[in-house]
């Protein structure tokens, strides 16, 4: 591969996460992008799969029966001539850790606010972490489709609640039951879309320009009226699109739409394979890497393991930083030095898993491994790269945990520092506990619970606590 080659690559990655309060619609909008970017035919499969999960994995099933999502998934798709790297995030409070971790992985992010309640207090606290790493954001207003606050107020919390100017690149015509469409402010184009049967396929869609008469005959001029008074506004205030400072986290480009009719979507997903940042250079001690620079790079975001019973093995989440990743290659062990290869690279979709022989800056390779590499650690062939993207957080919940009796200690303590490798919770040393009892810390409470869960329901175990923690 030439070098011309490798930058067209690198150029046409887009890796981004969707960032959101509970029940905003980041699952229906992860579909409805999945949806229009070919990766799935039918809407409604990845909630199903997300539903189903308590039948093919007992793992999944904590989730189910919290109605959460613990698990991050990736997906890559192709759209128009981009890789896009999607990476969900946790949606628990209790995982903010975890959610913060899967941040410092991405180059923007997509913000959904539920267009009736405004922002909400989890999306405001998921923006601020965006914006101290100066992610660009994208924002997509969904719900349109039910009564919704007004359109101009809603620009208006932004900024006030936020701080963050807001650049319409859509505005809605009509909302609730007479939502009708977007209109297109850079390309001045009005999409009137129809709905399909519970959205399950792209809505059907006419372009007019905003002067067509038809539009006039369409559409009640109790929706229209007051569409083309706002529209007027919003161009007498004569703001133009600035990239530079969306790039930068000063603007973020807003999009008007319903994740469930579809309405609104492609728009959203044209504009931000446009202008969605393309992988970012990350910072080694002071020296930023740029991602054309040779020598391949990464870092660990996440570990996981027995995410699904058919793949009863660990994954270490890797972040392609700069280089070419190739499956076996060989870099330092970022603990012992040694050389270590990197074999049984995987790219992921969702809970599929598919051997990858090459990657490239902004994806994401997950790496089959029995031995842990730590978070945070970087994986390179030239070792003065050395990344420090993730901080650690305080502890905020402890408990005391050990196994009742005395069989089956070792699998205890090899479950217990699978957890700790991964992230999950941290260990204390205590000096009033005997060899058998562990201190636990954890930056929530439902982290014991994803404790509790591994070992008792996945390996057998019967973990006792006692200390702090509430739940059992
Ligand atoms: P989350 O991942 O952010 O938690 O949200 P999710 O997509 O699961 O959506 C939460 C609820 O909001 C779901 O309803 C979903 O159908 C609904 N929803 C998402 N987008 C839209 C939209 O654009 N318009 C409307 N009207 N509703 C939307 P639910 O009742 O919890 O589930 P279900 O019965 O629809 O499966």
């Amino acid at each position: 591969m030439t070098e011309a080659q490798r930058k067209q690559e690198i150029a046409r990655r887009r890796t981004f996460a969707i960032i959101s309060h509970p029940d905003a619609g980041k699952t229906t909008l992860t579909e409805k992008l999945l949806l229009y970017g070919g990766a799935i035919q039918l809407a409604g499969s990845v909630r199903a799969r997300r539903d189903s999960r308590a039948t093919t994995s007992d793992w999944m099933a904590l989730e189910k029966q919290r109605g959460i999502s613990v698990s991050s998934t990736l997906l890559q798709f192709d759209y128009g001539g981009c890789v896009i790297n999607l990476l969900d995030t946790p949606g628990h409070k209790d995982f903010s850790e975890d959610t913060y971790r899967v941040l410092t992985a991405v180059d923007s992010v997509i913000m959904v606010i539920d267009a009736a309640k405004g922002i909400e207090e989890r999306t405001r606290k998921l923006f601020e972490i965006c914006r101290l790493r100066g992610i660009p954001i994208f924002t997509f207003m969904n719900k349109m489709d039910r009564p919704a606050l007004n359109s101009l107020a809603l620009l208006d919390e932004l900024e006030r609640v936020l701080g963050i100017g807001a650049f319409p690149v859509t505005w809605p015509l009509g909302s609730g039951e007479d939502f009708r469409g977007v209109y297109d402010r850079l390309r001045h184009e009005l999409h009137l879309f129809e709905r399909t049967a519970r959205g399950q396929h792209r809505a059907p869609n006419q372009v007019r320009g905003i002067d067509d008469e038809s539009i006039r005959k369409q559409i009640p001029e109790r929706i229209y009226a007051p569409w083309r008074e706002e529209v007027e506004i919003l161009t007498g205030a004569g703001e133009t699109f600035d990239v530079a400072a969306v790039m930068a986290g000063q603007i973020t480009p807003v999009f008007f739409g319903s994740g469930i009719t579809n309405f609104g979507v492609q728009l959203l997903l044209d504009y931000f394979v446009r202008y969605g940042a393309t992988p970012q250079p990350r910072i080694s001690g002071d020296t930023p890497i740029p991602p054309e620079h040779p020598d391949f790079s990464g870092f660990v975001f996440k570990v996981q393991a027995n995410m699904n019973p058919r793949h009863r093995d660990r994954l270490t989440f890797v972040r392609v930083c700069s280089g070419t990743f190739v499956k076996d290659m060989i870099v330092n062990d970022p603990v012992s030095g040694d050389p270590v290869r990197l074999s049984y690279p995987q790219k992921l979709f969702a809970q599929e898993r598919e051997s990858v022989e090459i990657a490239f800056p902004g994806d994401i390779v997950g790496l089959v491994t029995h031995k842990a590499f730590p978070i945070g650690a970087t994986l390179t062939s030239n070792p003065s790269i050395r990344y420090d993207e993730i901080p650690r957080f305080s502890p905020e919940a402890f408990a005391y945990i050990r196994n009742s009796g005395t069989a089956k200690y070792k699998q205890f303590r090899e479950g217990l520092d699978q957890l700790l490798q991964e992230g999950v919770i941290q260990s204390f040393s205590s000096l009033d506990a005997g060899r058998a009892t562990t201190l636990l810390g954890a930056v929530g409470q439902l982290q014991f619970d994803v404790v509790m869960y591994r070992l008792h329901w996945c390996a057998g175990l019967a973990p006792a606590w006692t200390g702090a923690r509430s739940r059992t």
